[in-house]
């Protein structure tokens, strides 16, 4: 039986439209090889992993050592040293005085927890999040998930919840101009909080550059802006780094990118390269707010994990990896930038380091979503030897996430492919 056949008798696969034809031998760098040994650049990393590296042997190696000393023994019932040690690196790399983490298996995970912590520390219960938001698949998370995609067929979710306005300058919600908004979006979320909650928030939970929502990057002065609401009002800042952190933007977080300090980060993805790994970081008074029997994970904080984590981070020390994200990004943004001379299927290239997004519409004037041409355009990359994403409410932007690694002939690879696809998907001819 073919693996195919496999993942269609015994793999749960009904929620995704498809499982992309490729059949994953072997990775390097940043490329993938299928089963046939043909090459694909991947410009998706398995949805924005590993940052690292396929194959990187510097981790690969640290996590085999730790392999071979103990697997697992429950972090959180006996002393483990590589998690301490990982404990106190995170420590060093996130902002400010951001110094106890929690080790958990999973973005998700790790966003239900500091939720939870926030809950502990404030004695409130409600939280605050924003539209075209992605926090995960379990109930919290998707309760702050401000995607209907996402959480069809699963509601009723968790009352005391509020969104505000995406920060979304391409397609203001509010309908007005960055020029003259005077950030509007931001001011909102004083205003949902007072009238559409009792009082009780806890914390304001945002990824710093969305991710799901379509690579959206908020305005430089957003997260001051906000911050500010949000220490007038006594309310936690959550920063979801699960997707943007790890060197993806061009600095170890995102959130470095707008100078503003949160009560609480949240990482996984990646955090160790592709091992299974996710963490919430926050200030010791923060942390201490958990009470015996409030929080633990059976696998949390695996050895193995934590290792990689460990390697992966000082491998990204060593080659500057968040340096290099920033001037590959910001490259690979002009070439796109100047493409949009030429192919009027571009509406804007966006980003910050490579955690790019390039939106695609019918026409520049009325901007209406080219779905049609996105999903054509992953297709016929897939056809020619070149892995993306789609993503967006209305999946209609190409999201290119590469590894951090991917060398300058890939990402030639990556624009010229591209830019060929669109004129394809321009002539609608089907893959
Ligand atoms: C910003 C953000 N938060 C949380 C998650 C959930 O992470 P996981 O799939 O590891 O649970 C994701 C996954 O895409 C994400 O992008």
């Amino acid at each position: 039986m073919g693996v195919q056949d496999q993942y269609r008798d015994y793999v749960m696969t009904g929620f995704v439209k498809r499982i992309e034809p490729v059949v994953v031998d072997h990775g390097e760098g940043a490329k993938l090889y299928d089963v046939d040994g043909k090459a694909y650049v991947d410009c998706f990393a398995g949805i924005s992993v590993t940052n690292a590296g396929h194959h990187n042997g510097a981790i690969l190696e640290a996590a085999k050592a730790q392999a071979d000393k103990v697997v697992h023994a429950c972090s959180y019932v006996y002393y483990v040293p590589v998690v301490g040690e990982l404990a106190q690196k995170i420590a060093q790399i996130t902002p400010g005085a951001l110094q106890k983490t929690f080790f958990a298996n999973s973005g998700a995970e790790a966003n239900e927890g500091a939720m939870r912590l926030a809950k502990r520390y404030s004695g409130r219960r409600e939280f605050l999040a924003i539209e075209s938001s992605f926090h995960g698949r379990t109930y919290a998370t998707l309760s702050i998930t401000g995607n209907s995609g996402r959480k069809r067929g699963g509601g009723p979710y968790m009352p005391g919840v509020a969104f505000t306005p995406t920060p979304y300058c391409y397609r203001c919600p509010l309908g007005l101009e960055r020029e003259s908004c005077g950030l509007a979006c931001a001011e909102r979320v004083r205003e949902v909080a007072r009238l559409h909650l009792s009082g009780e928030c806890c914390a304001f939970v945002a990824e710093p550059v969305m991710g799901e929502g379509g690579i959206i990057v908020p305005p430089d002065e957003y997260f001051t802006a906000v911050k500010k609401v949000l220490d007038d009002e006594g309310i936690l800042f959550i920063a979801d780094e699960v997707q943007s952190g790890f060197g993806r933007t061009g600095k170890m977080f995102a959130i470095e990118h707008y100078g503003v300090e949160p009560d609480i980060v949240t990482m996984a993805k990646g955090i160790a390269d592709g091992w299974p790994l996710g963490a919430f970081t926050s200030r010791p008074e923060i942390a201490d707010a958990f009470q015996v029997g409030d929080h633990l994970s059976t696998f949390g904080g695996n050895p193995v994990s934590c290792a990689a984590s460990l390697a992966n981070i000082e491998f990204m020390e060593q080659v500057d990896l968040p340096g290099q994200a920033a001037a590959k990004g910001d490259e690979l943004m002009a070439r796109f930038r100047d493409l949009m001379r030429d192919e009027p299927l571009i509406g804007e290239v966006r980003g910050k380091g490579l955690m790019i997004g390039i939106e695609l519409v019918k026409d520049r004037e009325s901007k209406a979503y080219a779905t049609a041409e996105a999903g054509f355009v992953r297709n016929w990359c897939l056809e020619h030897g070149l892995l993306i994403g789609v993503g967006g409410n209305f999946g209609n932007v190409l999201r290119l996430q590469p590894p951090l690694v991917i060398g300058e002939a890939e990402l030639d690879t990556v624009f010229t492919t591209v830019a060929e696809a669109l004129v394809e998907a321009r002539k609608g001819v089907a893959v």
